[in-house]
């Protein structure tokens, strides 16, 4: 692969505080085109690893590449191409929602008309139109979510970086904000997300890097990673509790020995490594007489993914626990 085919190419990413290693060499490819998604929990190191990428911070060790150009010794260029949300903490809450979007226009050199009228473009885009007048300090949490993307996107950057843009919104505006995504890479753009969520990495993103404590833990598509956790589980409760041996050993013989199921209170439940062999499960079943009052299927959590893949649970790191002493 050529370097002009990698958005984002960092190698050995170091970023100490004190005596915290809070980015211990972390290795990043981006292919331009694509949407990256950086998973983990709260002071996992994303937002310190997208800050040395977006020439906010300083690394200790490593490099890194956007589109080819060095980061540290290239930072005017490479802030050229890219785009950061979550850093508009400066905008001027008395002003509105375009006086805010013409005044970063101005910064960003483009003149007054060409300010206004991108302004407008993106206030549209965004759903905002109707709340342009409005001074920022009466937007909800949602609307400023969009603006702050509006925002970052007055430059049209080829690569933008999100720093969780979904934590906190309710689910039709997330829905909103990834439809935006999705757009934004359709016409052309490489998107580095950062999430909490599993399931918003695996609805937008390509590819995901795992991150706990400063490291990449595991990296591939969704669907590699959630084979690594055991995809799906199956969850059923029996109409007759007097069928749960028979079930149990209808799932042994289905499924085989590696997936056994585990009794949890009236329910049983049984991981499947195979979603396509859910259907012989529930036929078999029927054809042994044994009827379900409810089943579900369950998908790995977040919870689950770092369990299985880091030997512990997505815990905050231990000096952001109240109390907690090193
Ligand atoms: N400016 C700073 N000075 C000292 N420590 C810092 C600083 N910024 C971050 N840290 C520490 O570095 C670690 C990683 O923090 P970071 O903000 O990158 O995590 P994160 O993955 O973005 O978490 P969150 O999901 O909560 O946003 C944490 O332990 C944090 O306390
Ligand atoms: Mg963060």
């Amino acid at each position: 692969m050529t370097t002009s085919e990698l958005a984002v190419d960092a190698t050995g990413l170091v970023k100490i505080f004190g005596a915290n290693r809070a980015v211990d060499g972390v290795d990043l490819s981006v292919r331009a085109g694509t949407v990256y998604g950086v998973l983990g929990p709260n002071g996992a190191g994303k937002t310190t690893t997208i800050s040395m990428l977006a020439t906010l911070l300083r690394p200790d060790a490593g490099s890194a590449r956007i589109f080819g150009h060095d980061v540290q010794k290239e930072a005017g260029v490479v802030r050229q191409l890219i785009g950061v949300t979550g850093q508009y903490a400066s905008v001027d809450e008395s002003l509105s929602a375009t006086e805010n979007l013409v005044l970063f226009g101005r910064l960003l050199g483009l003149s007054g008309r060409d300010a206004k009228r991108t302004a407008n473009d993106l206030l549209e885009e965004f759903s905002l139109t109707d709340a342009a007048r409005r001074p920022l300090k009466k937007f909800s949490g949602g609307m400023r979510r969009r603006l702050d993307l509006a925002a970052s996107l007055i430059s049209r950057p080829p690569l933008i970086f999100l720093d969780e843009p979904t934590t906190g919104l309710d689910p039709r505006t997330r829905n909103q904000m990834w439809d935006t995504i999705r757009r934004l890479v359709a016409e052309g753009s490489t998107v580095l997300l950062t999430t909490q969520y599993l399931d918003e990495a695996d609805q937008l993103a390509d590819r995901i890097a795992v991150i706990d404590t400063g490291r990449v833990v595991a990296e591939g598509t969704a669907n590699q990673l959630k084979a690594s956790v055991g995809t799906t589980a199956l969850q059923v409760r029996l109409v007759d509790d007097a069928d749960a041996e028979s079930a149990v050993r209808t799932m042994r013989d289905v499924l085989g020995s590696h997936n056994e199921p585990v009794a949890q209170g009236d329910a049983i439940s049984v991981p499947m490594a195979d979603a396509d062999r859910v259907t012989d499960l529930l036929l078999e079943l029927r054809n042994r007489g044994i009827h379900l009052a409810e089943m579900s299927v369950q998908k790995p959590t977040l919870d689950e993914v770092f369990l299985a893949i880091t030997g512990h649970a997505a815990e905050p790191a231990a000096d952001e626990l109240e109390g907690a002493h090193a």
